[in-house]
């Protein structure tokens, strides 16, 4: 039986199952930077920084970067698997549409804020070709710079400070960055190992669905490789539907799937558009993470609140990458569908590289990344460091994506085959009696 599994994240001394920002404490209030040490000919001045910066989590990867730059200046040749940045190109089609966008004058000018109607009527016929779900552009669809824009822009959109946004653990961990901008409180649901890195939303109790505005989900998972079931997602539905809260499916890995099934839409659950919002991307679909794409879905009532944040406070779509999107989402996705295998053979050569290790790689569904279970006795952290110090491989501590990933780290899928067969094969060399 599913044990409960809803937890706090950091402790909090008061006692309380939720926290505010990366401290536990509330980010009201005005904090002081010290004093800045005086350049030649300038007055050393205080800085009034805002309270809600203190409660904002350092990102894990830029902190991973400092170690890795660290090992290489060192002379150590790393390789290097904690990041998420796809290392292929476009399809040669999209590469070609962006080059006769740049020479398209009406380009010049600046984009529309909701994006440009051949983009959003594109997103619009993918939505249709790929999950059956019908959606109206000018209404319900968004352009934005990356499906991170669309997060944090919906995010403001709906959370007020003191608000709860459920999210499962672990978690990409923008929704933890975001949510502390916005002041919101964050209740972690476990993801369970035995249901296969999903969680039992049926165990948590009543009052926290009550409280919740927000519950955030993300099928391919980042880190896991977990997919969502229909009834996962109908589970969601009816919960919101019950308890007046929204649910943001975060579907950045769409079409990166490694099952016989392709991974799932929310938004083909019945009655999802009423209390649903997808954010999509085509920075892993279609390998231009650089160019900044993605778009929003929901119902015209959230649209319309998102649309405020968004034209206040976002970059537009470059055209160009517009109209490059464009023909990627009208495209057959033939390109797609040979990324996700090119990233499924990959996944199958770490499992079996690290298996000879005596290392286990959870079962992964889709996405970008194999999620390594720690040998017994390590924490992610020291595990994470013994990586790069010996066989001089780089991955993420597990914990970095909340507490649920204490006991594994996460691994990219993106280098090709032979890397990760070098990678695998040097931890089993290092391995000596470390477990
Ligand atoms: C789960 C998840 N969501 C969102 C994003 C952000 O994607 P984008 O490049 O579209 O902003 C990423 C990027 O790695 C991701 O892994």
């Amino acid at each position: 039986m599913a044990q409960q599994h809803d937890r706090e994240h950091d402790r909090d001394p008061r006692g309380s199952r939720e926290y505010r920002g990366t401290q536990g404490e509330p980010t009201a209030g005005r904090s002081v930077a010290s004093p800045v040490a005086p350049a030649s000919g300038r007055v050393a001045t205080e800085v009034a920084i805002a309270g809600r910066v203190g409660g904002i989590p350092a990102n894990p990867f830029a902190v991973s970067d400092v170690r890795v730059r660290k090992a290489q200046a060192a002379g150590a040749d790393v390789i290097d698997l904690s990041k998420g940045n796809p290392d292929g190109e476009p399809p040669e089609f999209m590469l070609d549409a962006a080059v006769t966008a740049v020479r398209d004058r009406a380009n010049f000018r600046y984009p529309a804020f909701a994006g440009k109607p051949a983009f959003l009527q594109a997103a619009a016929r993918w939505y249709a070709r790929q999950y059956g779900v019908a959606l109206e552009p000018a209404s319900e669809l968004l352009a934005v710079a990356g499906a991170g824009v669309g997060i944090s822009e919906v995010i403001e959109a709906l959370i007020d400070p003191g608000d709860l946004v459920v999210m499962i653990d672990p978690y990409y961990p923008q929704y933890r960055g975001s949510t502390a901008v916005a002041q919101g409180r964050i209740h972690l649901v476990e993801a369970q190992p035995e249901l296969g890195f999903l969680p039992d939303l049926q165990a948590v109790p009543e009052r926290v669905w009550d409280e919740a505005k927000l519950l955030i989900l993300n099928y391919p998972n980042n880190p896991t490789g977990a997919a969502a079931t229909p009834e996962l997602f109908a589970m969601a539905v009816r919960l919101a539907k019950a308890h007046h809260f929204t649910v943001m499916h975060d579907f950045a890995y769409a079409g990166i799937g490694f099952d016989a099934h392709p991974p799932i839409s929310l938004l083909q659950t019945p009655g999802a558009l009423d209390v649903g919002v997808e954010l999509c991307s085509l920075s892993k679909m279609y390998m231009v993470a650089g160019w900044r794409a993605g778009f929003v879905a929901c119902r015209p009532e959230l649209m319309a609140a998102v649309r405020v944040v968004h034209e206040q406070t976002s970059l537009l779509v470059t055209s160009v990458v517009q109209d490059a999107g464009a023909a990627g989402l009208n495209s057959d996705q033939a390109s797609v569908r040979a990324l996700a295998e090119r990233y499924a053979g990959r996944y199958e050569t770490l499992r079996d590289g690290l298996s000879r290790a005596g290392l286990e790689l959870v079962p992964s569904h889709g996405g970008l990344f194999g999620w390594l279970r720690v040998p017994d006795g390590w924490s992610d952290q020291d595990f994470a460091l013994w990586l790069l110090a010996h066989p001089h491989v780089a991955a993420i501590p597990g914990s970095d994506f909340g507490p649920a990933g204490a006991s594994y780290v996460r691994l990219s899928l993106l280098v090709p085959e032979s890397v990760l067969h070098r990678a695998a094969e040097r931890i089993a060399r290092a391995r000596g009696d470390a477990w």
